[in-house]
């Protein structure tokens, strides 16, 4: 049996070798945590995005979409905090060559110390038994006083160098504390260095200099910004979305695990404008639609779980992950945020514009509270790859990879064969492909033996294989073969369309959907 780590191997190879994700700039040897989609890959993800497009817009009257440039006023990251708070403070470890987070290798300190303390405690409350007295024991005990005075003299030190930004003295907590690095052992550590994680580059060329831009970490600021222009052409009423699908851009550190964690990714992001004070039971609402999103896919209902964060940003009142088992464990797929009216309001404050919405049925203006979505298109594509990967073991000793897609993101849905190059076999088949290709992506392959060409459809997902033979010049019948059981039927090649679409049509999921919300 193969380990979990061995088989996400596969699925990353077999990602490559049959066209769906390649190495970015491979002839090159590639570029760190960015990737290139295929021609399998790209129709995957276009159906995935479409599936998520579709569940937003057509489904819910109130949701619109738009496309924001990537490139926004710099202000706009002011104004949202990007440029002073989406920073890791970094530091590298000369010997090893391993970057680290200077604040985490901190707080592995005071979680250690922590450790300390609670280890006497358990010692001696198995030496008390039932007089221990918890409390006094933390008060009086000389050894667990002296690590709580550490403690808490660490801790001080640390808040007030992170407050401070204050990166000399991080490294000096870094020096003092004798931390030393998980893999070379040494404490040969580098300055730290504040690391924005958004992308800077260079608009324009005048000769007052150019004005420095970002690409964009995050798709949502496009939405926020056009909040007025939607809300006031759409005549948008209290509560609507705004649903946007595009590129965003982080310069991630530690840029692991295939498509999981890039430097540009590609994001589907929803946010919903509410009265403030519905907020929470909007964002109940969006939990409860977005995993009913996810299940409708049966990739296995048993694969997902809420993740709620404890530690909640500044500006939001709720937030959870929706995780998904991925074959290196429960991972975020998609964030679920209430992110309050920080945003708009941010944004008012910084443009000097009245950023409001007056709600005629309140009789009233105010700033609207936002529940958000958020979820990866590059994640999504990941999860759907990794719990459709499987190598059967066949009858007769034979072996094969098959992609379980589900049948509505399988990148071809249908290729015809001819059983043979000759005898009006492949005419026969162009005229059936003809017949279908308008309405179901569709492939043609008359090369190698008929088993061969099923284990290639298998190998990218694709859920239906009709063959052409001698007998179909005569009855109008054709096999269709189901890459999932591999049984075959035969069918009068009028029948075909509605077999296929009954598979591969997302309007059935779209309908079950439709059923949840009411
Ligand atoms: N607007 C909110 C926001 O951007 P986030 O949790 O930082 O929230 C949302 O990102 C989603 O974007 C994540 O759940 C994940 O699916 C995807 N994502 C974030 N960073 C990513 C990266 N470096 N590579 C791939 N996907 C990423």
């Amino acid at each position: 049996m193969a380990t979990q780590e061995e088989t996400f191997k596969k699925i990353v190879s077999h990602c490559k070798e049959y066209g769906f994700v390649f190495p970015s700039s491979e002839i090159y040897d590639g570029l760190g945590a960015v990737y290139d989609y295929g021609q399998q890959g790209v129709e995957l993800k276009n159906n995935i995005k479409r599936y998520w497009w579709d569940a937003m817009t057509l489904l819910h009257e109130n949701i619109v979409g738009i496309d924001a440039a990537i490139f926004m006023h710099p202000t706009t990251w002011k104004a949202s905090g990007h440029v002073d708070a989406f920073n890791d403070p970094l530091i590298d470890n000369k010997d090893s060559k391993k970057r680290y987070r200077a604040d985490v290798l901190i707080e592995e300190q005071l979680a250690k110390i922590e450790e300390k303390i609670q280890k006497e405690v358990e010692k001696a409350r198995k030496r008390f038994g039932d007089s221990f007295d918890e409390q006094m024991f933390r008060q009086t005990n000389p050894r667990v006083q002296e690590h709580q005075k550490h403690f808490d003299a660490l801790h001080e030190r640390f808040a007030k160098a992170m407050n401070d930004n204050d990166l000399e003295q991080l490294r000096q907590i870094i020096l003092d504390e004798e931390i030393v690095c998980p893999i070379s052992g040494t404490r040969n550590w580098t300055e730290v260095r504040q690391f924005n994680l958004m992308f800077a580059t260079e608009m324009g060329s005048t000769a007052d200099g150019a004005m420095k831009v970002y690409l964009r970490p995050e798709t949502a600021q496009g939405i926020f910004v056009n909040f007025l222009n939607v809300q006031k052409t759409g005549r948008m009423k209290v509560p609507f979305g705004i649903a946007q699908i595009g590129k965003a851009f982080r310069n991630e550190i530690v840029a692991r695990q295939f498509v999981f964690r890039m430097r540009e990714f590609e994001q589907m992001e929803m946010q919903f404008f509410v009265r403030p004070g519905e907020e929470l039971r909007w964002f109940e609402h969006w939990k409860q639609f977005r995993l009913n999103w996810h299940k409708a896919l049966g990739l296995g209902d048993d694969k997902y779980r809420f993740h709620d964060h404890e530690k909640l940003a500044h500006y939001a009142n709720a937030a959870t992950d929706i995780e998904f088992l991925m074959p290196f464990g429960f991972k975020e797929v998609e964030g679920i945020h209430s992110r309050t009216n920080f945003d708009l309001s941010q944004h008012a404050k910084y443009s000097g514009k009245k950023i409001e919405y007056f709600d005629p049925e309140l009789n009233e203006s105010y700033t609207p509270y936002v529940i958000e979505t958020s979820i990866g298109v590059d994640r999504m594509f990941l999860s759907v790859m990794c719990s459709a990967y499987k190598e059967e073991q066949l009858e007769g000793g034979d072996s094969r990879v098959v992609l379980s897609l589900p049948p509505v993101l399988a990148p071809t849905k249908v290729c015809v064969m001819p059983l043979v190059k000759k005898d009006g076999l492949p005419e026969k088949a162009r005229e059936v492909m003809d017949m279908l290709k308008f309405d179901f992506r569709t492939a043609y392959d008359e090369k190698d033996s008929i088993g061969k060409r099923y284990r290639r459809q298998d190998a990218i997902g694709t859920p239906f294989c009709v063959t052409i033979d001698h007998d179909t010049l005569t009855d109008n019948c054709v096999t269709v073969r189901y890459r999932d059981t591999m049984a075959q039927d035969r069918v009068p090649v009028e029948e075909l369309h509605s077999l296929i679409e009954k598979a591969v049509d997302p309007k059935q999921l779209y309908r079950r959907l439709a059923q949840s919300l009411q």
